[in-house]
């Protein structure tokens, strides 16, 4: 009996999971909302959006009357509709959205971002706990119009949800290459279109530091090349993300990647007779604050406590990666210094160097984020251990998952280097816990995780297609439940976000055609198009590969920069291969025979352009698919092809597979398959 009771208990709760999948996969078919919510069922109901649309908060806030009013501006401007009343109300009984509140949060990881969301017959409403919730609701709302035809509708849905991590983050490298503050603002929409909640700004770095100082002026003078933050434009950025429930983690790197600041102050290094100058390529670099210096103490103090007040959250980040200690080693009065201290290795000479900075930061109400290296034995508990490395130490000496264990709190960055150019398939499936052998209470020590952006590679112009779409799906990854992970549905919903995130102001999509438009010597870019639809940016740092092809003040407006890191067509055209693999009926030939078709006519095009040097380098690899698209299409339409013009076709993709100008075609793989498929349909005909 007790057996049976066990079993149908089981049962019971197995076909309510199978039913929450099921009504994820079928409505998400449906509907292009990017984070899933936790829990959402259709109700039948909608609200019809017209120029009668009111908002009505129950109580004052000025984070949810900012959200609701931006809500207002953009529902207009998406729809066209001439809505009436474009501020909200307070405590208005007949408004058509209200949104329910409790409390205004101050921003921290413990902030409670849950909300519930109802749409029914010309009514809504969104009720959570703190302020944060409600934008967090606004932002599902958002994603939720749809044109039903003749107007734009909020279909009814009831929707809980809540974040699985407490920490999603992106981190922006502002020293490789500067941006303005109306781009980090932009991305800070996207953030919050997606749910993210941490901007991690990586301030200072070899290739300059990027706050202003009032006390150390020289640090802005020299270390910059004038691109810097005012001490004001850094309060309007904490105060516009603080808006959006964003909370601004400040980095300054120290000890190492001090290049900068010691071109403004020399005097800190450790290395008296180096000659320090900002960098201009990407890599390591040996400059590094002389930990056996009080003055260093003194600056450091000095400059936390000018700088700790424009950033009101409790963490601030010291970097602490990468500090090989050559100019260390090299220094007999250190070499002395570490002797005399008991200090046996650099390790323990840059945890000696933690310990006193870690007491600074205190002094100024911060508690320290650093990344992997900053994991020593004496480093507080309350510091979270910033993960680049990854989660095993037998791998690249990751410390996640021992930073868990010893105690620590601790978030990953190793799977979301988006600078790697990889996939977004690639980062939707990495999970910041995965597999891993955790304790419930270590587990809940992984706040969460965060997408790096940096930026050797990237400038104001390319940015945001270096960052978006694919970090929409990585806060996916990091909001919501564990089990949502299929890709053609991540994909397919990506494709609308991807629109909507250039709508609200990105300009990852429309800087394609202003790149290829320079590339092409201002001519016809049509050609240039369809060649980027199927062409990658080298990925894993084989572009830049040691670091010296590009300096900081290189052209970045080149071919390669205008395509991305999923290439459209080539995902399209793989799927379409696959199909007709499968099954060659017309309509999969259709598609097929599309796909060459518009490489072979894109060369035609492409060769009616005047010459111009930014195209040479396109020529040959152009040529040569189309080369390959023709014969594929003839034996298509002929339905003969031999096991020689098999052979033929694979020596003519090892050609097309080699790298030109920093990018690579990505259809090889379907064409080959394609060409097998050929062969062992054709052969005998
Ligand atoms: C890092 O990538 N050095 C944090």
């Amino acid at each position: 009996m007790k057996v049976f009771s066990i079993f149908i208990f089981c049962l019971f709760f197995f076909t309510i999971a199978m039913n929450s999948c099921f009504s994820q996969e079928k409505l998400s078919g449906q509907l292009n909302l990017m984070p899933w919510p936790k829990e959402i069922k259709s109700n039948k109901a909608k609200t019809i959006l017209d120029r009668d649309f009111t908002i009505s908060m129950n109580r004052k806030g000025s984070r949810v009357y900012k959200a609701a009013t931006k809500f207002l501006r953009n529902l207009a401007n998406k729809t066209g509709v001439f809505i009436d009343e474009g501020f909200p109300f307070y405590n208005r009984e007949k408004a058509t959205l209200s949104l329910v509140f409790k409390e205004e949060a101050n921003l921290s990881f413990n902030t409670d971002e849950s909300y519930k969301l109802v749409v029914n017959n010309n009514k809504i409403e969104i009720t959570a706990l703190t302020d944060v919730g409600i934008v967090r609701g606004l932002s599902t709302l958002l994603q939720l119009i749809k044109s039903d035809g003749s107007n734009f509708v909020f279909e009814g849905f009831y929707i809980k949800d809540a974040p699985r991590f407490k920490w999603r983050g992106l981190m922006i490298d502002v020293s490789r290459h500067f941006q303005p503050v109306d781009l980090i603002k932009r991305n800070l929409d996207a953030m919050a279109f997606v749910k993210m909640n941490v901007f991690h700004w990586h301030l200072s770095d070899d290739q300059g530091f990027r706050i202003e100082s009032k006390i150390y002026p020289k640090l802005h003078e020299l270390g910059s090349d004038g691109e810097y933050y005012t001490q004001e434009q850094i309060k309007d950025v904490v105060a516009y993300a603080n808006n959006l429930g964003i909370r601004v983690i400040p980095e300054i790197d120290v000890p190492g990647h001090a290049a900068a600041i010691l071109t403004a102050y020399p005097e800190l290094g450790s290395d008296e007779n180096f000659d320090n100058k900002i960098v201009r390529y990407s890599g390591v670099f040996d400059p590094t604050l002389n930990p056996t210096k009080p003055e260093v103490y003194t600056f450091l103090d000095n400059l936390f406590k000018e700088v700790a007040p424009l950033f009101p959250d409790e963490y601030f980040h010291i970097g602490g990666d990468e500090n090989e200690g050559k100019h260390w080693d090299a220094n007999p009065k250190i070499q002395k210094f570490k002797k005399k201290n008991g200090l046996k290795s650099n390790h323990d000479l840059q945890t000696y160097f933690n310990i006193k900075l870690e007491k600074i930061l205190r002094k100024y109400g911060k508690k320290l984020v650093g990344w992997d290296e900053i994991r020593t034995p004496s480093m507080p508990k309350s510091a979270i251990i910033h993960s680049w490395r990854g989660k095993n130490e037998g791998f690249e000496n990751g410390t996640l998952i021992p930073a868990l264990k010893n105690g620590y709190h601790a978030i990953l960055s190793n799977d979301y280097y988006i600078d790697r150019m990889l996939s977004v398939d690639h980062y939707y499936k990495c999970d910041p816990i995965a597999n891993a052998d955790l304790t419930k209470a270590e587990e809940s020590r992984v706040l969460g995780g965060e997408v790096t952006m940096w930026s050797e590679l990237v400038t104001p112009l390319t940015i945001d297609s270096r960052i978006w779409p694919r970090t929409a799906a990585i806060a996916e990854r990091f909001w919501s439940p564990k089990h949502i992970t299929n890709i053609e549905n991540m994909r397919k919903r990506l494709k609308y976000v991807n629109h909507e995130l250039e709508r609200i102001g990105l300009t990852h999509i429309r800087n394609i055609d202003v790149i290829l438009r320079n590339v092409s010597n201002n001519q016809d870019i049509s050609s240039l198009k369809i060649l980027a639809g199927i062409s990658e940016p080298l990925k894993i740092y084989n572009r830049n590969e040691g670091g010296t092809e590009y300096k900081t003040f290189s052209p970045f407006t080149l071919f390669a920069d205008a395509c991305s890191a999923d290439a459209p067509d080539a995902y399209e055209f793989k799927k379409a291969v696959s199909a007709y693999t499968l099954d060659g009926n017309i309509n999969n030939k259709e598609n097929v025979l599309s796909f060459l078709n518009s490489w072979e006519t894109g060369y035609s095009e492409f060769r009616k352009l005047e010459k111009s040097p930014n195209l040479v380098g396109l020529e040959l690899h152009y040529q040569k698919l189309a080369e390959v698209s023709h014969q594929i299409k003839i034996a298509i339409k002929r339905e003969k092809f031999s096991k020689k013009d098999k052979d033929s076709i694979i020596d003519l993709l090892e050609e097309l597979s080699t790298p030109f100008v920093d990018v690579e075609i990505v259809i090889i793989e379907p064409l080959k398959e394609l060409s097998t498929c050929l062969n062992r349909r054709f052969d005998l005909k």
